[in-house]
């Protein structure tokens, strides 16, 4: 096939037949030596008998292997009777119960796409999601096809002392040349992108967790011996999380062993294989000394995430992958509650939702916009995207709203008992919460069709005479590629009305009396709802707790808001006003950049965050989130044309003013918040940690020396990784000649302590990738000479290339367009090496038509050589392409 049309294939969800053949029992033998892999695989098949006809040609797939041997039933095939072309291996006529064995070779050590059987530091290991698994053996490599794998694993005993695989080691011995081997069994039958292999020289750490029913499991943490010391907090959240999951979802764990393996080179966070989870390093290692409170939370999340899809993903997965939000989405709705308990409820929302706003409703504005049910891809990598996650999880959210906790807890024990063992579908969920509910999910099944950010208007009148207040809603959705006119959606938008003492109770027909929130649900294009007995004019609080991703428009003035501000009771729209009233603000500074007018700061905000700072009442952290200003993606997302510049200019401006006008507030906080505790990575903590910070990063706008010298002591004597880096950051933006004497000494002592520690290096090249002065494409250059980066490891690439182009917003998209060229360049190199990282550092030149003419042009010309290249990747071809059309 001509390369431009294998770039090109299209698979469409319509297109779905159920597999002509099953596979009872998959066995696998891996001959792991040096220079060669050889992979036995034994495959009990048989056609399926859920069809008519019965199929006799066989398709298995296959990428890039050596056949070394094909036996059907035990006789071996002449080269005529199979042919193995375009990832294909076809035999035409098969009988209908057969055993199909093959021997392949496969060559891990030059495999640098970090898909299939690959290795990271000397070890062997497996990333077959999506369709990995082809490029180990040929496979039925389908979701729907689920079958009992046996593997057994042979290689040196003394460069891989440890051999793992999914399930349960059953068998152990010794072979000739200091050979070793050992066979492990995985009772529950599973589609091959959770098959998992590990082969090295590993330390663990063990411990055991009890399940509800009194089972005994055992839990080992697998990592290089250098890293044994920083597992403590990997093992705390898993037994956390498999103690939520039984207490809230009633769900437990299945084997008498969960491992966890920890590897450097990884192009995700981490995966969920039955029992053998493999992670990478940043998603699992932490240490106060090295991990920031970020990465602290970041390690909790990930760890309860994979362990939740043994039952969302393992014990029901998806029937192909168009359904991938059914495991994915539903998954971070999961860990996302998890960390909600574990935390603060009201941060947790606020964080999510930055992240949807910033990087989810920008993708559904543009070119790669998808339904979280997409009806079309070319390469399923490209389609792990903030909307198959973090949309998908917004939609599971609003089942959940709509039904109230019990109903939804009936919906899921429902869909796990009905599908236990089986390949679904999205519609099997929903039906299964419909059923348990009693609710019609007709209209709703729009959210998962339909792409696109609704827009919710809103208006309020209010009669004074009568005593009634009245709320107009209409909505709309912009169209999007796959779709011009979309249909309404089913929106529940929970509000209540704010007097001037706080919350008023709502008099709403078929609503109890006393209540002071209520779930609208907006399901026509225009609607209205009306409250009686209102003798105050309100100020509506709408969309609490986000309660729809949603853009919704209310035209408050800024005293409305300072008022929602103080007096919602809502802890999640006291944020979201204090963000309306800023980004308000922030949006007339940028008019008035642009204008060329002088930049003056509103007062109000000045005042209100003065009030925030010092009402020793209030929740710090929650006044932290208050306190940071939009960043520019969000601004940017906001804005028609993006103007880099100027909103860069003006968040500055902002940020300095409020320095100055708050100076003794922000020295106060920072002196107040200093902590003499040892490092723990509590909520408590993390919020005093963010407030010290936040003041920190507000007082380092100013070029006061006693300020700068302040930030240098916080770097020389900080005993955790997130002073150390807040104290760095804030010297190496600060443009006074005396911050960046202390920024280059800084870096310097930084690099020479923890170069050793590849995840700090990582944060090392990541806080100078970000740095805004000028001359950030230069810096990065030289970052990527440096001896420590490597341009196939994924997580140097994110920390230097992706950190450059996708948050320095300033320095990247340059006036000259020497960013863009930049990205094209290293794009190019690595695509030939790992074309899922490749692809998704496109991302930033996808949002061409946002920007200014020179700048869209440049971008678009970027694009543009991606595109020529003859022998693009599929996953760089389906990205530019798009992007262009
Ligand atoms: N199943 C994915 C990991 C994955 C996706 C591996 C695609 C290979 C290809 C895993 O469950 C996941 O979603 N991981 C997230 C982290 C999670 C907390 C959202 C990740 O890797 O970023
Ligand atoms: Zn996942």
């Amino acid at each position: 096939m001509a390369m431009r049309d294998a770039q090109a294939r299209v698979t469409r969800l319509r297109d779905y037949r159920a597999p002509d053949f099953l596979i009872d029992r998959t066995e696998l033998h891996f001959d792991l030596r040096p220079g060669e892999t050889l992979v036995r695989a034994t495959l009990a098949l048989r056609a399926n008998p859920g069809h008519p006809v019965r199929a006799r040609e066989l398709r298995l797939h296959g990428e890039g292997l050596q056949l070394r041997e094909l036996a059907l039933d035990g006789r071996a095939l002449a080269p005529a009777e199979y042919s193995y072309s375009d990832g294909e291996l076809v035999i035409p006529d098969v009988p209908a119960v057969f055993e199909l064995s093959s021997t392949v070779a496969i060559h891990p050590e030059a495999n640098t796409s970090l898909e299939g059987l690959y290795q990271s530091r000397g070890l062997y290991c497996t990333q077959c999601e999506a369709e990995g698994f082809r490029k180990i053996t040929f496979y039925l490599d389908r979701p729907d096809v689920l079958s009992e794998f046996t593997t057994t694993i042979e290689a040196d005993q003394g460069a891989f002392p440890v051999l793992l695989s999914n399930g349960n080691p059953v068998a152990e011995g010794a072979a000739p040349g200091g050979r070793h081997w050992v066979t492990w069994h995985d009772p529950f039958q599973k589609p091959a992108y959770l098959f998992a292999l590990v082969a090295g020289d590993l330390a663990c750490m063990e411990d055991s967790f009890t399940t509800a029913s009194g089972r005994n499991v055992a839990l080992r943490i697998y990592v290089e011996p250098k890293d044994l010391d920083k597992l403590d907090h990997a093992m705390y959240s898993l037994k956390q999380a498999m103690a939520w999951d039984e207490r809230r979802f009633g769900l437990e764990y299945d084997l008498d062993i969960f491992m966890i393996v920890a590897v450097d080179d990884f192009n995700m966070g981490a995966m969920e294989n039955k029992g053998l989870n493999i992670f990478n390093t940043s998603c699992v290692l932490a240490h106060p000394e090295t991990t920031t409170d970020l990465g602290f939370q970041r390690v909790e999340a990930v760890v309860a995430h994979e362990y939740f899809h043994n039952w969302s993903g393992n014990r029901v997965t998806c029937r192909d992958w168009f359904q991938l939000s059914l495991k994915e989405g539903f998954t971070v709705f999961r860990d996302s509650e998890f960390s909600a308990d574990m935390g603060s409820r009201t941060i947790k929302r606020v964080e999510d939702v930055n992240l949807l706003r910033t990087a989810q409703f920008a993708e559904d504005a543009g070119p790669t916009a998808h339904p979280v049910q997409p009806d079309a891809y070319q390469e399923i990598s490209n389609f792990y995207t903030v909307t198959i996650y973090e949309k998908g999880a917004e939609v599971v959210r609003m089942i959940h709203t709509l039904l109230g906790p019990d109903a939804f807890r009936r919906g899921c024990d429902l869909y796990f008992e009905r599908h236990d063992g089986a390949a679904v579908t999205i519609e099997d969920f929903v039906a299964a919460m419909a059923e348990a509910s009693g609710r019609d999910f007709s209209q709703f099944m729009g959210w998962y069709r339909q792409a696109g950010t609704p827009r919710v208007a809103v208006r309020g009148h209010y009669d004074a005479g009568a005593q009634t207040y009245r709320l107009d809603f209409t909505q709309s959705c912009p169209p999007t590629p796959e779709c011009a006119d979309k249909a309404p959606f089913q929106i529940p938008i929970r509000l209540g009305l704010v007097g001037r003492n706080g919350d008023l109770p709502l008099h709403v027909s078929g609503l109890a009396e006393g209540a002071t929130d209520i779930v609208f649900e907006l399901t026509e294009s225009t609607q209205s709802l009306v409250f009686e007995r209102v003798g105050e004019a309100p100020i509506p609080s709408l969309l609490r707790g986000f309660s729809a991703p949603v853009k919704l428009a209310f035209d408050y003035d800024r005293d409305e808001l300072v008022q929602l501000l103080r007096r919602d009771s809502d802890g999640f729209n006291r944020w979201e006003a204090g963000n309306r009233l800023a980004v308000g603000i922030l949006q007339e500074l940028i008019a008035d950049d642009l204008a060329g007018r002088p930049l003056a700061l509103d007062a109000r905000l000045v005042e209100a965050y003065r009030e925030l700072l010092t009402d020793p009442a209030l929740d710090p952290a929650l006044v932290a989130h208050i306190l940071t200003l939009p960043g520019e993606a969000y601004l940017s997302e906001l804005a028609e044309i993006i103007e880099v510049e100027a909103i860069h200019r003006a968040r500055q401006f902002a940020r300095r003013e409020l320095a100055q006008r708050l100076r003794p507030e922000f020295e106060a906080l920072y002196t107040g918040n200093r902590s003499a505790e040892s490092y723990r990575a509590n909520a408590e903590q993390i919020a005093r940690r963010s407030l010290h910070n936040l003041a920190l990063a507000y007082l380092l706008q100013l070029e006061v020396p006693e300020l700068i010298d302040r930030a240098w002591q916080q770097f020389d004597q900080a005993d955790n990784m997130t002073d150390t880096n807040a104290a760095l950051v804030s010297l190496l933006n600060n443009p006074a000649p005396q911050a960046q004497d202390h920024a280059r000494e800084a870096l310097g002592r930084y690099y020479a302590r923890w170069q050793s520690e590849s995840l700090v290096v990582n944060q090392w090249f990541q806080m100078q990738a970000w740095c805004v002065l000028p001359g950030g494409l230069e810096r990065v250059r030289a970052l990527l000479a440096h001896p420590a980066f490597d341009l196939r490891n994924p997580n140097k690439v994110r920390s230097v290339i992706g950190a450059f182009s996708a948050g320095n917003p300033v320095n990247f998209h340059r006036a000259d367009g020497a960013g863009y060229a930049f990205l094209v360049e290293q794009v190019l190199t690595l695509d030939a090496m790992n074309p899922q990282i490749a692809a998704r550092l496109l991302t930033p030149l996808t949002r061409w038509r946002k920007y200014p003419q020179a700048r869209a042009g440049a971008m678009r010309a970027a694009l543009e050589q991606v595109l020529v290249v003859p022998e693009l990747s599929k996953d760089s071809f389906e990205i530019a392409s798009k992007a262009l059309r």
